[in-house]
């Protein structure tokens, strides 16, 4: 091929017959080669996925692969160069791929705490990114991301792929058409087994890591190590995860948010949980996990005329707690990781990335939807077309779908220390104004808990204080504690900027 300009690429791409329509496309590069440059931030598991989604479209080609991980950064770029041709950049600072004219766009697949402030360092410095989910580490970096993108006129794609699959845009709109009648509550579920992260410890950080660059906004532990595996486990330690209302959460609270037509925060939030059961599994009662965010978790959500439940599980998924999720997911015992709308005439599931089914009110399945999409390349229809309203999972749907999980966590935070009785629990959550039947689910976790074998006498559930919010100013009006959590303390050279000063 020619070497032609980044500008020329994206113009050859709009080619209607032999008129040339000229895109406001912004081009980075004067000696590109005609494709759209992309910079991978985070080389792990999923920045291997992201790497075979840019390898696959024929309009982009990877020029840099970052990681602080000198090992993981090297691999990723052997693996690039095999299939690509020529090997990427590799650089360690995520800022130097953002300096670079090769660099049109980034994909990053950083840990959590990374997402907002890489995203938002990137558009300042003129590159539309595409961000994993959760898009932010909380609230307020998710709006701060949201002004980046429209300042500086950039795509900003959240990494929750459902949004582009074939089954779910199907879904929800033969749903929203009328498919099981007026719609009002939808559950979320994550019944994910997540085995302990092993003790509580003073671990060794691995020699190839940068870790003052994978701290960056997070605290840096100066260098100390509580967790025994370095990546991935980060999840479970809140400094830098989000739990799995953070991980598996944000793909189906986006789903049941979209399916329910709730372009908002919530105004009511409550979660009960704890991080319980790895005692009983060890056989061993002054066992400490080193994770510190619940694997037990039940949130919810009031939005007034709507209502979403959130339930998250760890331990082994048994087959006696969930009769009627038992039938509609069709599979008793194993993971179940999906979203429940529960309509007048029926229900809607959506089982899978690229499979919903819905069902009558007797359990007869009425209806099936497949087939998956592709994520990656609307996002490069985007920045193509140069208008945000044709990415699939612009930013601010990332931000309020995040938010959710955020907002459950605060919620389970601020009462970590509030242990109660399943009995006390049933008090509060009677009090509780939700379309859920809130002691039905309560007692569907309580039965959960005891096929694992925990004793809740011993290491009873946290309840989490019934927070307001108020949804514009992303504040707890009545709670200090809980609007302190919006937000984090950040390290010097590491700040994520306000939405206002973005
Ligand atoms: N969309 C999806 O379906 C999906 C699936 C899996 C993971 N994810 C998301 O992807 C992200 C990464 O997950 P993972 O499982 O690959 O985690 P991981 O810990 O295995 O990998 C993260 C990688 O990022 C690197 N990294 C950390 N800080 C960095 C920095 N400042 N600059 C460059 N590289 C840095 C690490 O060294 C590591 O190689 C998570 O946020 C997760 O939620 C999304």
């Amino acid at each position: 091929m020619s070497r032609i300009t980044r500008r020329s690429f994206v113009r050859q791409s709009l080619v209607t017959g032999s008129a040339v329509i000229a895109a406001p496309y912004i081009a980075r590069s004067a000696d590109a080669n005609g494709k759209m440059g992309i910079a991978v931030i985070g080389g792990g598991g999923r920045g291997g996925s992201h790497i075979s989604e840019w390898l696959r479209d024929s309009r982009t080609e990877i020029v840099t692969i970052c990681d602080v991980d000198e090992k993981a950064a090297n691999s990723r770029a052997t693996q690039i160069e095999q299939k690509q041709g020529f090997r990427p950049k590799i650089v360690k600072d995520m800022r130097k791929a953002f300096d670079d004219d090769a660099v049109d766009a980034i994909s990053t697949a950083t840990p959590n705490h990374w997402h907002a402030l890489c995203g938002i360092w990137a558009m300042q410095a003129g590159k539309d990114a595409y961000v994993e989910k959760p898009v932010c580490h909380n609230i307020a970096e998710g709006s701060a991301l949201i002004a980046a993108a429209r300042k500086y006129k950039k795509m900003c794609q959240v990494g929750t792929q459902c949004r582009s699959s074939a089954a779910v845009i199907d879904a929800v709109k033969w749903m929203n058409e009328g498919g099981i009648g007026d719609v009002k509550f939808a559950r979320g579920l994550c019944y994910k087994r997540r085995a302990s992260i092993n003790p509580l410890g003073d671990y060794p950080i691995p020699e190839e890591v940068d870790f003052n660059m994978w701290s960056g906004p997070a605290a840096y532990t100066d260098p100390k190590l509580t967790r025994k595996r370095f990546h991935y486990d980060w999840h479970w330690q809140r400094m830098y995860g989000n739990g799995d209302l953070g991980n598996q959460g944000p793909h189906q609270t986006d789903i049941a948010r979209w399916g329910l037509g709730v372009d908002t925060h919530p105004t009511t939030i409550v979660s009960y949980g704890g991080r319980l059961g790895y005692q009983a599994e060890r056989n061993d009662s002054a066992y400490i996990d080193a994770g510190d965010t619940a694997n037990t978790e039940v949130s919810i959500y009031d939005y007034g005329d709507k209502c979403i439940v959130f339930e998250t599980r760890g331990l082994g998924i048994t087959e006696s707690a969930d009769d009627e999720l038992n039938t509609l997911f069709q599979s008793k015992k194993g993971n179940k990781i999906g979203v429940v709308f529960y309509g007048e005439g029926g229900f809607l599931v959506q089982k899978t990335y690229d499979h919903c089914v819905a069902y009558d009110k007797n359990m007869k399945v009425i209806k099936e939807f497949k087939g998956g999409g592709n994520h990656f390349g609307n996002f490069v229809d985007a920045c193509i077309s140069r208008n945000y309203k044709d990415l699939n999972a612009d930013v601010r749907e990332g931000h309020l779908s995040a938010g959710i999980s955020h907002l459950g966590n605060i919620s389970y935070y601020v009462g970590e220390r509030n242990h109660v009785t399943v009995e006390e629990a049933g008090k509060v959550l009677k009090g509780i104004k939700s379309l859920d039947d809130n002691a039905e689910t309560l007692k569907r976790t309580v039965v959960h808990l005891a096929d694992n074998k925990h004793d809740l006498k011993t290491y009873p559930l946290s309840m989490g204080p019934v927070l307001t919010f108020d949804p514009v100013k992303e504040v707890f009006p009545d709670n200090s504690e809980a609007t302190a959590l919006c937000t984090r303390e950040y390290r010097e050279g590491f700040v994520c900027p306000t939405a206002d000063n973005v």
